[in-house]
């Protein structure tokens, strides 16, 4: 049976960050620490020739300054089983502009950013290849997507749309940089980062040091900020545990921003060209959607760009391509719903040029589309409240006083008002997961599982189902995660944390009921679960349980200790599952500078069952917001003369900030998925962000008549 719904509660850690007693992983102190700073390469491509590292060791407090030298050489071989690949250290070979070429490591800040500007590198420049537009680039197609015969459907479409869209390169801005601190004591390496992988963290710096992984412990206790940037290995990592290393004493490298730019993962630019057709009756018949991204020269970040558009309407015949295009540039990586949100601004706003070519209202289109099969697997959905969350937001929006043309709702001062709407998909995975669950006599509670926080909430949703299922003191529940030596941690991504975590917590609730049953046999006691090991005069009991994903073995388990990925979903033996989200947005385009704002929002969400409500419409917000940015704000440029990015900085790089964020209407379906877990959970970090960027969009061209085809959309497309 599918549980109740569950209670409205504040997060369990939102007390301690508000008032900042949080320990981020930067804020750690230790006795002896040294300060690290890397001297990034200056050019985009090519050779170091020498580095000169004289002038820095002169800087007063400079310690060491280490060089390609100190490193042993790249293991380029796949890893064995399912390990981490190395994550390259400083080399001689420059892929990109700003690759780490040095590392200052001195007593104090100051001495290390000093001695990295003394630093003299020199190079040998080679010609390289900027942009996706520019000549040179290689283009490398995937495996095609493909369901039923598109190409007929299309060919006997009564109405089609054809449209090309671009999404840009886009940076992830967290609150915390990142950073590593690394402490080589007694044969021991301890990391202390914010990521969202510390198990790969550990296989990843075990191979590019040539250490055994038992040696290696890795903490994450709190992440400020994540999204992709930090579950990719970072590529400081290593680079400051050589340094500990050789030292013998810890070393802390905070990356400054312009250098997380040019260093961390990012989101590719990407190009999508979709075709839409109709037939007869105005039904969606035939999807074409040819999709590439820019991609490093090895970077294996794949175009997964047909995930979710297939999952939405149950059409039948589907043909989709994807490429890598490959250019000079550092490796792209994941970034909040990294597929679907790019895919989705095109996908979304084509739908919305074939419903308005249709004379057709956007929500009744969709609505008229509900979907039962996945035409990629031929299996069910195993739940899709799409239509719910269409028809909810609708109503919550007013839609049904929009007018169906463009233009025509304007106020008297000639500000432009349109309303728009598009849906999202996101994948129902999960993972493998280890826990331990441990209550004493004492009051306490201990439960070390397989996660990591940053900033989702997946600590209150853990304390949710614990509470639920057992009499404990909730004042005294400890929850373990992000950390090696409290659980083989995975990536925590692709929004499949909390529903890798539902099924460990209850598996670990029912054993340890079980085992105090046992324990107390026909003995009367009462009271919570701490005063019954009282009264038998127990100090503890621990249970002990490991879960995978549906359609998993035991090997599951294997790739997750081993520091790999261990992920199932969405195409499930039986079934295929998603999330679901409506977006409903209210555009104002200023008449004369045509400065677009968003004054409203209503998002509505299918991720089964909400565990942690006021987590979860959080959740919904930031997405929102990130959209909300995407659309209008955030592109990294490229200067191609010099290769590497050219606003690194939050000055020249425009995140929204509350100005621009007007009421963000946040609401679920909440009807549980049975067939996922025994709660119904789904995910719903990422499904919040897809779509929106396409509401947006479509509520412009409902304000304006102008369809504009790329984010950001800008203030010049619009004049
Ligand atoms: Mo996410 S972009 O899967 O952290």
């Amino acid at each position: 049976m599918p549980a109740a719904p569950f209670p409205e509660r504040e997060r369990i850690d939102a007390r301690d960050k508000v008032l900042g007693a949080t320990a981020y992983a930067a804020d750690v102190q230790l006795p002896g620490l040294l300060y690290a700073m890397t001297v990034p390469a200056a050019i985009a491509r090519g050779r170091v020739l020498a580095v000169a590292i004289e002038g820095a060791m002169r800087v007063p407090g400079v310690v060491r300054v280490l060089t390609a030298a100190d490193f042993p050489p790249l293991l380029s071989a796949a890893p064995p089983g399912n390990g981490q690949q190395a994550q390259p250290t400083p080399a001689t070979e420059i892929a990109y502009r700003g690759q780490p070429v040095a590392l200052v490591v001195a007593e104090t800040l100051e001495a290390a950013i000093e001695g990295a500007e003394a630093v003299r590198p020199t190079f040998a420049g080679q010609p390289f290849v900027p942009l996706i537009d520019s000549p040179g680039t290689t283009r490398e197609p995937v495996k095609p997507k493909k369901a039923g015969d598109a190409q007929a459907a299309l060919a006997g479409a009564a109405t089609t749309v054809e449209a090309s869209y671009v999404s840009p390169a886009q940076h992830h801005n967290p609150m915390e940089m990142l950073s590593t601190t690394a402490v080589w004591q007694d044969g021991k390496l301890i990391i202390y980062e914010g990521t969202q992988a510390a198990s790969p963290v550990r296989t990843a710096v075990a191979r590019s040091l040539g250490l055994d992984p038992a040696v290696i412990e890795v903490k994450s206790a709190y992440v400020g900020g994540a999204f992709g940037q930090k579950g990719a290995i970072q590529r400081q990592t290593p680079i400051v545990a050589r340094a500990a290393m050789l030292i013998g004493r810890p070393v802390k490298l905070v990356m400054p921003r312009a250098q997380i730019f040019h260093n961390a993962t990012f989101r590719p630019k990407s190009r999508h060209r979709v075709t839409l057709g109709a037939d007869a009756g105005g039904q969606l018949a035939g999807i074409r959607y040819d999709a590439d991204h820019q991609q490093s020269r090895k970077g294996t970040f794949a175009p997964s760009y047909h995930e979710s558009p297939p999952r939405m309407y149950g059409v039948a015949d589907y043909d989709g391509t994807a490429a890598n295009v490959r250019i000079d540039t550092q490796d792209p990586g994941y970034m909040r719903a990294p597929h679907p949100h790019p895919a989705h601004f095109a996908f979304e706003s084509a739908v919305d040029e074939l419903a308005h070519k249709l004379g057709r209202d956007p929500v009744a289109f969709r609505l008229a589309h509900h979907a039962t099969i996945d035409p990629i697997s031929g299996h069910p959905l195993s739940s899709c409240f799409l239509n719910e969350c269409l028809t909810e937001g609708a109503r919550r929006f007013g839609w049904a006083r929009r007018p169906i043309a463009p233009g025509t709702m304007a106020e008297p001062d000639g500000t432009l008002v349109g309303w728009g709407v598009a849906a999202g998909a996101y994948p129902a995975n999960m993972t493998a997961t280890i826990a331990t669950l441990r209550i004493g006599a004492d009051g306490s509670t201990r439960f070390a599982v397989t996660g990591h926080e940053f900033g989702q909430g997946i600590r209150t949703v853990i304390a949710q189902l614990l509470e639920r299922e057992l009499d404990i003191d909730p004042g005294r529940l400890e929850i373990a995660i992000g950390d090696t030596a409290a659980a083989p941690q995975h990536t925590t991504a692709g929004s499949w944390g909390t529903a890798s975590v539902v099924p460990a917590a209850l598996d670990a609730a029912a054993r340890m009921k079980a085992a105090l049953a046992e324990l107390i046999g026909q003995r009367r006691v009462s009271g919570n679960l701490h005063r019954q090991l009282a009264a038998v005069r127990r100090p503890f009991l621990q249970v002990e349980v490991s879960t995978v994903g549906l359609g998993q073995d035991a090997s599951a388990l294997d790739r997750l200790r081993a520091g790999g990925f261990a992920v199932a979903g969405p195409e499930y033996p039986q079934f295929t599952s998603f999330s679901y989200i409506a977006h409903f947005v209210e555009v104002r385009v200023e008449p004369r500078t045509r400065r677009v704002r968003v004054p409203r929002v209503v998002s509505v969400a299918d991720c089964g069952r909400v565990i942690s409500p006021r987590t979860a419409a959080s959740q919904v917000r930031g997405g929102v917001v990130m959209a909300i940015g995407s659309a209008l704000r955030e592109e990294t440029e490229v200067d191609p003369r010099f290769g590497g990015w050219l606003n690194a900085d939050l000055a020249d790089y425009v995140v929204p900030v509350n100005a621009d964020i007007g009421d963000i209407d946040v609401a679920f379906i909440d009807h549980p998925d049975p067939l996922l877990n025994a709660v119904g959970s789904k995910g719903l970090g990422e499904v919040s962000m897809v779509g929106a960027a396409a509401a947006v969009a479509n509520a412009v061209f409902h304000a304006t008549g102008t369809r504009v085809r790329k984010m950001p959309l800008r203030v010049e497309d619009l004049l």
